[in-house]
Formats: structure tokens, sequence, C-alpha cells
């Protein structure tokens, strides 16, 4: 299939997170489907943004820490002048290899704080920055990146509770943008040897030894499995579904 022919052929993508790991995928694989991608990142953007283009695709990449409402609302700007507009926006961003499991009493504060500002309160953020470009342009989706640790808890209870904040959050957008024809959805993945668990061997070490032999299909999930939950449910197959969530995991956790 031709880059023209695909099903987001027109629709323009923000994918937050996406210079490595899953969010990376995510944005090679709209932009496969006919998307035009603008990969947010506080990273270096530029891998994702060449791939795209290797390829045939069209993307553009953007320092951004989607805490930042003024990062955001200047992403989402480029975004506007480079390809006129947003209706898909893939929250991705998130922070979860870095983290080092311990007790809960040893958790520092401010790192559930971090957790929650960049997991929870980006998402928000990221949001909120793409609305009036879709709501301007009669629809949208919006594709939240929540996990597994949500349904089943982990030995991560700040990022599980993030995560279980994002699931929240978006059966609460769902309601309220529903009306615009917004649709809001969440992909829960399970374990996923990203670009952050490689660069992070040590702290996700544990997780991924027990990870496939908790799964019913017994093998490592990578990037590349998480990305067609997400582009059913940006594109138009899932046309009447939203604040739904998507479990990705190999059959790990039934939801
Ligand atoms: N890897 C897993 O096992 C797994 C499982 C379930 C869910 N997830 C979720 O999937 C998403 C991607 O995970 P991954 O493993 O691919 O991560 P990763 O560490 O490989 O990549 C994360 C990307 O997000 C970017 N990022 C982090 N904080 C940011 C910020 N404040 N502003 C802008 N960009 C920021 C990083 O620069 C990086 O490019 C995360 O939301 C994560 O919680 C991961």
């Amino acid at each position: 299939m031709s880059q023209s022919q695909g099903e987001l052929e027109g629709q323009v993508a923000l994918v937050t997170g996406g210079a490595i790991g899953i969010g990376q995928a995510i944005c090679q694989d709209l932009s496969s489907a006919g998307a035009r991608v603008i990969v947010v990142d506080r990273g270096d953007t530029s891998a994702t943004v060449a791939a795209i283009r290797e390829a045939g695709g069209e993307a553009i990449g953007v320092a951004a820490d989607v805490t930042s409402e003024a990062e955001m609302a200047a992403a989402v700007q480029a975004g506007i002048d480079a390809f006129g507009g947003v209706d898909i926006l893939v929250n991705n961003a998130g922070i979860f290899a870095t983290l080092a499991q311990r007790p809960f009493e040893d958790i520092p504060l401010d790192e559930w704080r971090l957790v929650f500002e960049v997991n929870v309160l980006g998402c928000a953020v990221a949001a909120k920055s793409v609305l009036a470009s879709m709501r301007s342009r009669g629809a949208g989706t919006i594709v939240n990146i929540a996990s597994t640790t949500a349904l089943k808890g982990s030995a991560l209870p700040h990022y599980s509770s993030s995560k279980g904040a994002v699931l929240a959050l978006t059966k609460n957008l769902a309601r309220e943008f529903g009306p615009n024809w917004i649709r809001v959805n969440a992909v829960a993945p399970g374990f996923t040897v990203s670009t952050g668990v490689e660069q992070n061997a040590d702290e996700t070490a544990r997780m991924r030894a027990g990870a496939t032999s908790s799964r019913v299909l017994q093998r490592e999930m990578v990037p590349s499995d998480v990305v067609g939950a997400v582009r059913f449910l940006a594109g138009p197959q899932s046309g009447f579904m939203t604040g739904q969530t998507v479990v990705v995991d190999g059959g790990a956790y039934f939801h």
C-alpha cells in the first residue's frame, strides 16, 4: 500500500515521546498509514523524522516537554504551520524504565511528583494544546498510552497509580469531548522491550524476567506489538468507540 492510500491519509498526528521506543514505532506506523506526523519529544527527534522521510512519509520534529503548556502550544503551532492542524494526538511520553523498584516507603515524594507530572499532567497538557485545532476541524482522536500495571498493580506504585489516572482521564475526556466528535481511548501495553527498557537494563531486569512467562503468548513484547491498537483507535475503524481501554500484552491480563 502506498503512503497516499493509507487509512489515515490526510490526517495529521501529533505523537509525544516519539524520539525512541514505543513512541517512535507509533510515529512510523501512523506515517505508513498515511498520516503526516508531528514528532514531539524533550529528546532528539531527528532519527524518527529521518526514518519517516526515508520511507516516503512526511514528518516534523519539535522539541517540547509535555508538562509545559507553552512548549506544547508551540509544538501544536508548528504542526499547524507545517500541516494545517492536528487530527490525532497520541499521548505516549512517560517515565517508566528509569524508575528503580524499591519498597513503597523508600520512594521519595519528589519521584511521585515527577511521575505524576509527566505521566498524568503531561497527557492533560497535550490534550489541552490540541483541543482548539481538533474542534475547528470538527473531529479528532486522542489515544493515551496507559499500562496494564494500572489494572493489575506492579512493584512501581507511583507508576501504576499514574497510569490508573491516565485511564480515568481517558474516560473523563471522552465524556467531555464526545459532543465535539473527539474520541478518547487508551491502550494498555504489557511490559515492552523498548529503547528505554534496554537503556535501563538493571532497573528493568526483574520485570523483564517475569514478563514472558506471565503471558499466554509466550515471547517478549516489542514496540511494534503496540502500534496496531494505536492505529485502530486513532483511525476510522474505531469510529464509534470512545472512553475504552484496549489491552495489548500477549494475554497476561484478560480485560
Ligand atoms: N516499556 C514498557 O514496558 C511499557 C509498558 C506499558 C506502557 N508503557 C508506556 O509507554 C510509553 C512509552 O514507553 P517506552 O518504554 O517506549 O519509553 P522510552 O523511555 O523508550 O521512551 C520515552 C520517550 O518519552 C520521552 N519523554 C519522557 N518524558 C518526557 C517529557 N516530559 N516531555 C517530552 N517527552 C518526554 C523521552 O524523551 C523518550 O523519548 C510510556 O508512557 C510508558 O509508560 C511502557
